[in-house]
């Protein structure tokens, strides 16, 4: 054991041993000189590491309906929102969440609206085509020298994408805005989250009458309507909100910068058109979402912060019935009919069945007034306009009742789904008779005239149903 000897024996088998040593050196070195030759490419190693692919703020579509979307972590850069997922099949199609303009005829010139970039390993076979998936690849890598280092803007802001239609309080509190509002208290409602305060909105592709160039188009570049309804009420809703104007996306376009909304609650009008609950309007499926009963009420009351006006903030005992009348403009009642229905109510009250009030809401009366008036209105009667919009801030009881004056030859359905999203009946009055939303003819008017015009009505129509409604 200890003594290790080398035999005459052992002598040939190393000398055999460097032999075959040698030999097979030699042929080895051949045949790696052969392989060598080959095309040879190693699979990548790829550091997916869990943490790493967490930490990279991805886009997460939280709630959505078509053309309203909750949005986490939704990136911009020179006029292209930017979605970075690693989960692509998550996200709706983009033409759902947004448009290049309100005018689906506008030509594109090379631009898309928004841009998918999705984070893929490599396919695991030639059949796998580029062409055919959701975004663009995107190395982890790659997103996160994009994106990783974004400049934060902090959230959550509502974003209104429309190029188009804004400027009317119905347009953005009545329409697109009314739709982000929703898709985000559905949201709230559905996860249990307690919503934080709205901190910006945003309107991408409009300025405001403050930062407007002189070349732009009041109506189509200015979101401002002429009562100042779009910011009094915005600026109510969510005090201290930061308004994101074009004016502010035309700098951040200039500065090249990658930029990450932490929460964005986009609205956009054409999105929202093609949607198949749409009805010829933006929200006809983001208003089938559920929502808790009081979601519009949680605005109404932000609108009464500073209110000083003499109205009673609460429900009046007796059921008050208001008529909006507005006999001074070119959509009105025949006078003989205004005038026998304001005689109509003044029975009903005779009667004891409600009280009433006659209203004239103008730009003079502040708008925390005329909310306070519609606030506590059991039944709401006028004719077809803006005024409506204010079905909107209505307390929602089994008696509440919408009555909207059209001509005989119109469906109108601007107003209609208003009363509905704020729990109230609607009665679509057509002269001598009313329908209910789901019974009324679809949505028509023919001309001449149209909807612009003076309207007949037989006031028993409404009287009678409000006796019916007011015996419950
Ligand atoms: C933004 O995009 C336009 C083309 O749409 C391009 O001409 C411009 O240089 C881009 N600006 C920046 C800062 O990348
Ligand atoms: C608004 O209505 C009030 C009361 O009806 C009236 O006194 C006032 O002149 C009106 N203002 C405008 C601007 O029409």
């Amino acid at each position: 054991m200890s003594h290790f000897r080398f035999g005459r024996l052992n002598r040939s088998y190393v000398a055999l041993g460097v032999v075959v040593l040698l030999v097979y050196m030699l042929f080895a070195h051949q045949d790696r000189l052969s392989l060598s030759s080959l095309p040879y490419r190693a699979i990548q190693p790829t550091d997916l590491t869990a943490q790493r692919i967490r930490t990279l703020p991805k886009t997460e579509v939280l709630a959505h309906a078509p053309g309203f979307s909750v949005i986490e972590n939704l990136y911009w850069h020179n006029r292209t929102f930017y979605l970075v997922t690693d989960q692509p099949w998550r996200l709706p199609p983009i033409k759902l969440i947004a448009s290049l303009s309100t005018d689906t005829r506008t030509p594109a010139n090379g631009r898309v609206v928004a841009k998918i970039k999705s984070i893929r390993l490599q396919p695991v076979s030639p059949e796998v085509k580029e062409s055919n998936q959701i975004g663009e690849t995107i190395s982890l890598e790659a997103a996160e020298r994009q994106f990783g280092s974004a400049q934060v803007v902090e959230g959550p802001m509502i974003i209104n994408n429309d190029d188009n239609f804004a400027a009317h309080y119905y347009h953005w509190i009545g329409e697109t805005f009314l739709g982000s509002w929703r898709v985000w208290s559905n949201y709230g409602w559905r996860t249990g989250i307690k919503l934080p305060m709205i901190k910006r909105v945003a309107f991408t592709q409009q300025y405001s009458k403050d930062d407007a160039p002189p070349s732009a188009k009041p109506g189509k570049d200015i979101f401002n309507d002429k009562p100042g309804a779009n910011i009094w009420f915005t600026e109510k809703f969510f005090p201290g909100v930061v308004w994101d104007t074009k004016a502010v996306w035309d700098n951040r376009a200039d500065s090249g910068k990658v930029y990450r909304i932490t929460t964005a609650v986009v609205a956009d009008r054409a999105a929202g058109h093609s949607g198949p609950s749409a009805a010829y309007k933006p929200w006809g499926d983001v208003l089938r979402l559920p929502v808790a009963p009081d979601w519009l009420l949680t605005l109404r009351g932000r609108v009464f912060s500073e209110y000083r006006g003499d109205t009673p903030l609460s429900m009046p005992e007796k059921p008050l019935v208001v008529y909006l009348q507005r006999q001074d403009s070119s959509r009105r009642l025949v006078t003989e009919d205004h005038e026998a229905l304001v005689d109509e109510l003044h029975q009903l009250q005779r009667e004891g069945v409600a009280d009433i009030a006659l209203e004239a809401f103008n730009s003079s009366m502040p708008f925390d007034e005329q909310v306070a008036r519609i606030a506590r209105a059991t039944i709401l009667i006028a004719v077809h306009g803006n005024g409506l919009t204010h079905s909107l801030w209505m307390t929602p009881t089994p008696r509440s009742a919408v009555f909207e004056f059209q001509p005989r030859t119109c469906t109108i359905t601007d107003y209609s789904p208003l009363a509905i999203a704020a729990g109230v009946q609607h009665y679509m009055v057509h002269e001598t008779d009313f329908c209910l939303p789901l019974d009324c003819p679809g949505r028509h008017c023919e001309k001449p005239g149209g909807i612009n015009t003076i309207i007949h009505l037989k006031p028993k129509v409404v009287t009678d149903q409000i006796r019916r409604i007011l015996a419950h």
